[in-house]
């Protein structure tokens, strides 16, 4: 209790201090981003254009076509499919009634979606199996904290009508690479929650357990609603005395069926030969309802301590085999996972993975005066057309500026357009590495740019 009395203290005295910061940049309390949203600013965008590119890639490379989906979807898609009794639907989802008043929600996550589109689309007549990625937001009502926002963004991966073990094992081998060549250690966590058949008598196996004297009642309110609703997720509680109780509860590999047994040891064989680390985690259930036999999660490797929680999972998915059938359409396996790119991009800024530098060869362009300025744009596009890294401010008036501009940039070549440069039909050449000027005819400058260039 009083850990809850303190962060209360904490969140007023934060808002209190927010509200005073506000007031100095002038800025009404009203007009600012909402609660657990996020501006990426600028240069930020090189981390998340590094893991979209670096993700999107891989998985072109295993056959994975990119398909984008509407972000507002029928609520109903997200009820039926990642479920009722899931933190998701039954907390956290962004949903309300449109002018038509039909119920619809700001996706939650990308698989259903993808799903839906299956169908839909008629794919389940195209060469199987059906490979896609799509990247994007979702929204989570959630409380937020480092790591964790109401606004984020997936990479998500899905694959179609593929029963075979080796497309989980595809999966986790394609996250395992992308973090690898982030740069960034990842542990795996892998479970299998079996199938449709051999589940229905491990839940009877583990509600009875739960139901025993005594044990009922050390639940939390949440696990004694899901007791009910979805038993399995008692075991992906994170408080302490469900913890604690789940040390006793019967493991369900000890009800996998044989066909479930054998694609999942095949998995970790996969898993072994491809020398990829996991960790066999035998209370990994994930959060959603839809999932069927193999599940996995991932989570950076130097965060021991907040992992247990849950909390910076960098991805995670597993096998959904029933879904595709449960929303109409033909029965078809299906897998995929999720991974979070804000995380992702968190770890690298701290990995000091390298960033593409784009500043070689730039070519700046100054100007002068009203008419050398004219005639500056001109040139200008010319030399971007040609294929030139020309870089320009035009809206400045000062030489000084513009060369302090060029300077920032890490120009090589500055070109300097005056009066008399007008004048004379001419125009100055800086290399701004020896601070040499050459007067140059203008009739000249393009081919004169492209040798120094090409020079280097
Ligand atoms: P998920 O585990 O709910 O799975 O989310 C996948 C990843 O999205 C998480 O591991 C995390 O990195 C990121 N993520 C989720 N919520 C947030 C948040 N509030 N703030 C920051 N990052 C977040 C799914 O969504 C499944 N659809 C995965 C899947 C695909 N299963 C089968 N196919």
């Amino acid at each position: 209790m009083p850990r809850h009395k303190n962060s209360g203290n904490n969140n007023q005295r934060r808002d209190f201090f927010h509200k005073e910061e506000l007031k100095q940049k002038g800025l009404s309390e009203k007009l600012v981003r909402l609660r657990g949203m996020k501006d990426v600013i600028f240069e930020e965008n090189k981390y998340w254009d590094l893991v979209i590119k670096k993700a999107s890639d891989l998985a072109e490379v295993y056959g994975f076509k990119k398909i984008q989906t509407p972000i507002l979807e029928p609520l109903e898609l997200y009820r039926k499919s990642t479920g009722e009794s899931s933190d998701i639907v039954s907390k956290e989802m962004y949903a309300f009634v449109d002018k038509n008043g039909e119920k619809i929600a700001l996706r939650p996550e990308i698989t259903p979606s993808l799903v839906r589109a299956y169908i839909e689309n008629g794919m389940l007549n195209m060469p199987h199996p059906v490979k896609m990625y799509s990247v994007g937001p979702i929204f989570r009502h959630e409380k937020p904290q480092a790591g964790r926002y109401r606004q984020s963004h997936q990479f998500d991966m899905e694959i179609f009508g593929e029963a075979s073990p080796v497309a989980d094992f595809l999966l986790m081998l394609i996250a395992y690479n992308i973090f690898s060549e982030l740069q960034i250690d990842i542990e795996l966590q892998v479970n299998n929650i079996g199938c449709k058949q051999c589940r229905g008598e491990y839940i009877k196996k583990l509600t009875g357990y739960y139901k025993e004297r005594g044990n009922r009642a050390r639940l939390c309110n949440d696990c004694k609603r899901r007791l009910d609703k979805n038993p399995l997720r008692l075991l992906d509680c994170k408080e302490a005395n469900c913890i604690s109780l789940k040390e006793g509860a019967p493991p369900i590999v000890d009800f996998l069926c044989e066909d479930c047994k054998k694609k999942f040891t095949r998995v970790l064989e996969y898993l072994d030969e491809m020398n990829i680390p996991y960790n066999l985690n035998l209370n990994l259930v994930r959060g959603l309802d839809y999932y069927t036999g193999t599940v996995f999660e991932i989570t950076a490797k130097e965060d021991p301590e907040k992992n247990q929680g849950g909390q910076l999972s960098l991805g995670g998915g597993g096998r959904y085999d029933t879904l595709v059938e449960f929303f109409g359409g033909r029965p078809t396996p299906t897998c995929g996972l999720a991974l979070g790119i804000e995380r992702t991009v968190a770890k690298i800024k701290t990995s000091g993975v390298p960033l593409e530098k784009d500043d070689k060869n730039i070519i700046f362009l100054a100007q002068l005066g009203d008419a050398a300025r004219r005639k500056a744009m001109l040139l200008f596009e010319e030399l971007r057309k040609s294929g030139l890294k020309v870089k320009q401010a035009f809206t400045r008036d000062s030489l000084k500026d513009q060369l302090e501009e060029a300077n920032a940039l890490g120009a090589k070549l500055t070109l300097i357009l005056g009066q008399k440069e007008m004048n004379d039909k001419t125009i100055l050449i800086r290399d701004m590495e020896s601070g040499n000027q050459e007067v140059i005819d203008y009739k000249k400058v393009k081919t004169e740019v492209e040798k120094r260039i090409n020079a280097v």
